[in-house]
């Protein structure tokens, strides 16, 4: 390999300079600063990571404009979301995050002692992590509705020896699961922009929140208008946009339409098995097969024990008693602020999980019948 040769095309991509007169080819202090000092390297391994994981999924976008059907997250190829998360974890470290919460009011305070946060679209949890180092004391869980980047979450957090905290689950953004008590944060880092509803998931969020807490938006700083962002840095965000996160946002919301088309079409469809039924003989019940027994439900981190998972009923495992977090409540109809004078029920001996989990709530507001509450003194 020529290194001279290679210098050229350097040059001649504007990375290196060149003095005709000399014939030396040297590295500009900006673009040095850039490439080889600091977490600048890293950060531009990670891009190019990326982009070069997008050339290869090239047939994948092809047929997505094609067919206008979307590319969901898990079906990139896992390159880009090991780049995607080398990105995260040089640039959103527990230093940024505490400080991006002294922006918040009183926030930072509650994490101190011991509040909640729940990380939406938490990928393979780099910044869940980071919000656990910066505030040892909280209580942190990541959802993701890609199991594969929980599974990669859930192994990030023992490597880091913050398991014991950090909890994840498999969940989508709109289908939150909330605590007794509500969060005293919900960050969403690089993520709005990839969802299919991003005002449902926010409108969720906010349900989820305790009072006088926060939901915290970390999102790359584009202009609002067209002509604002016409600038090498418009260049790269849009270029990541029509590849990677609008077609995220597409299959998310095509997926969202489909369910809601079924639901939909439940009444009927339910009218067409009856009558089907109606035209058999009923089905003669089968002996000796026990009849199936309601399994309590679990809040355990383990996998196939995500929010709403049945697997695991009876009594929890040792994991489960141990646990620290308190139990969430599976994801059903989005709660609203909690009533005023609420009073969050002190925790159960041994750590909430080992309680089975409630039924979702069905009104709005806090009652102590529901087990929300502590009953009155
Ligand atoms: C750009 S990555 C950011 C990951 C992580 N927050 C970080 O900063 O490293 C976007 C993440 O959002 C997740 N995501 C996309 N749509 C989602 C949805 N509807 N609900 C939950 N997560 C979603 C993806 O699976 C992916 O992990």
């Amino acid at each position: 390999m020529d290194a001279r040769e290679w210098l050229k095309a350097q040059a001649a991509g504007g990375w290196v300079a060149y003095d005709p007169a000399s014939g030396r080819f040297t590295l500009p202090d900006e673009v040095a600063a850039a490439l080889v000092h600091g977490p600048g390297g890293a950060i531009v391994d990670a891009c190019v990571t990326m982009m070069l994981a997008m050339g290869k999924d090239f047939p994948l976008y092809e047929e997505a404009f094609r067919t206008g059907r979307g590319v969901a997250w898990q079906e990139k190829s896992p390159e880009y979301l090991d780049g995607a998360n080398a990105l995260t974890r040089v640039a959103v470290g527990p230093v940024q995050v505490a400080a991006f919460l002294a922006g918040l009011d009183g926030v930072a305070a509650r994490l101190g002692e011991g509040g909640r946060v729940a990380d939406v679209g938490c990928g393979y949890g780099s910044p869940t992590i980071a919000l656990a180092q910066a505030y040892e004391h909280a209580q942190v869980w990541g959802f993701d509705a890609h199991d594969g980047s929980i599974a990669r979450a859930r192994k990030a957090a023992a490597a880091a020896g913050v398991a014991d905290r950090v909890r994840f689950e498999v969940a989508s953004a709109k289908d939150l699961p909330v605590p007794d008590g509500g969060y005293d944060l919900v960050t969403f880092f690089d993520v709005v922009h990839d969802l299919g509803d991003p005002v449902g998931a926010l409108a969720r969020a906010r349900d989820a929140l305790a009072e006088g807490s926060a939901v915290m938006l970390v999102e790359p700083l584009g202009a609002d208008r067209v002509e604002d962002n016409l600038n090498p840095i418009g260049r790269m965000w849009y270029g990541a946009s029509v590849i990677a996160c609008t077609p995220n946002a597409l299959a998310h919301a095509r997926r969202a339409d489909r369910h809601a088309a079924r639901r939909a079409d439940r009444p009927a469809r339910a009218g067409r098995r009856r009558a089907r039924r109606g035209a058999r003989p009923a089905a003669r019940p089968r002996a000796g097969l026990p009849r199936p027994r309601a399994a309590p439900l679990l809040g355990g981190g383990q996998p196939g024990q995500g929010a709403g998972s049945r697997r695991g009923g009876g009594r929890p495992g040792p994991r489960a008693r141990r646990s620290r977090h308190p139990r969430l409540l599976p994801a059903g109809p989005a709660r609203r602020p909690l009533a005023a004078g609420h009073r969050p029920r002190p925790p159960a001996a041994g750590g909430g999980d080992a309680h089975p989990w409630p039924a979702p709530p069905a009104t709005a507001s806090c009652s102590p019948r529901r087990g929300c509450c502590a009953p009155p003194p």
